[in-house]
């Protein structure tokens, strides 16, 4: 009996049906699409030089996540991650494990390192959050469910942890009174500029993906 114990996973999260995984990828290859094309965009990333030359963000954000796209709660590393016990022995996280859900994306953000999805947690789904993540440093906590998202690229030698951070930053911005500068309305909702390559498109009508809350043993 031993042996099924103590072994926890490289990570827990939400795991999204293969369906939700690709219509995800879609919207959001759809945005960088978009934004590639949009002349403020491309003022700040310096292509305006040449008006017909293409930006490849697909390209620039080549580091994209293998099999379905996931919304980490606690990245556990195998049980040597700090207070990974405390979360693999939560009540809520034993009944939710294998159990399905539905998250809702409120948001798209892309900055210079990273391309994710906003991920506005439920009060039920709250419970599967931990306490020690939305933290920036050096020292700004952020509400909880703050950090929440999904990593959908990172650039090169960017790794996929940073997602999350970058998240943090929109919203200790946000916290700070920052609302963005609003661009527009482009397909899918309302674009904010935030500065420093920080982009986001508040989506009009948020989106619905099928989840699976479970482990991840890689
Ligand atoms: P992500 O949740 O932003 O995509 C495997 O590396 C998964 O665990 C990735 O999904 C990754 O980021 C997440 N991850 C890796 N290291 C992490 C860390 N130190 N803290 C939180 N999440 C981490």
């Amino acid at each position: 009996p031993s042996l099924e114990k103590d072994f926890l996973p490289l990570y827990y999260g939400w795991f999204l049906s293969k369906r939700s995984s690709e219509n995800l990828r879609k919207t959001g290859q759809a945005f960088l699409d978009e934004l590639a094309s949009i002349k403020v965009f491309r003022k700040e990333a310096k292509a305006l030089e040449d008006p017909k030359a293409k930006i490849d963000l697909t390209g620039y954000f080549v580091k994209r996540p293998p099999g379905v796209l996931h919304c980490t709660t606690k990245f556990t590393d195998y049980g040597k991650a700090p207070g990974s016990d405390d979360y693999a022995q939560q009540e809520a996280v034993k009944s939710s494990y294998g159990k399905a859900f539905f998250l809702t994306i409120s948001a798209l953000f892309i900055t210079p390192r990273t391309a994710g999805a906003r991920v506005e947690l439920s009060d039920q789904q709250m419970l599967l959050w931990p306490g020690d993540v939305d933290v920036l440093q050096p020292a700004a906590s952020l509400p909880k469910g703050s950090r929440a998202h999904i990593t959908l690229g990172c650039a090169s030698g960017v790794e996929a942890v940073q997602t999350g951070i970058d998240l943090l930053e929109f919203v200790k911005l946000e916290k700070a009174g920052n609302k963005g500068e609003e661009i527009g309305e482009i397909g899918g909702g309302r674009l904010l500029s935030y500065g420093n390559g920080l982009w986001m498109l508040q989506l009009s009508k948020k989106i619905e993906v099928r989840c699976v809350f479970s482990g991840y043993y890689g």
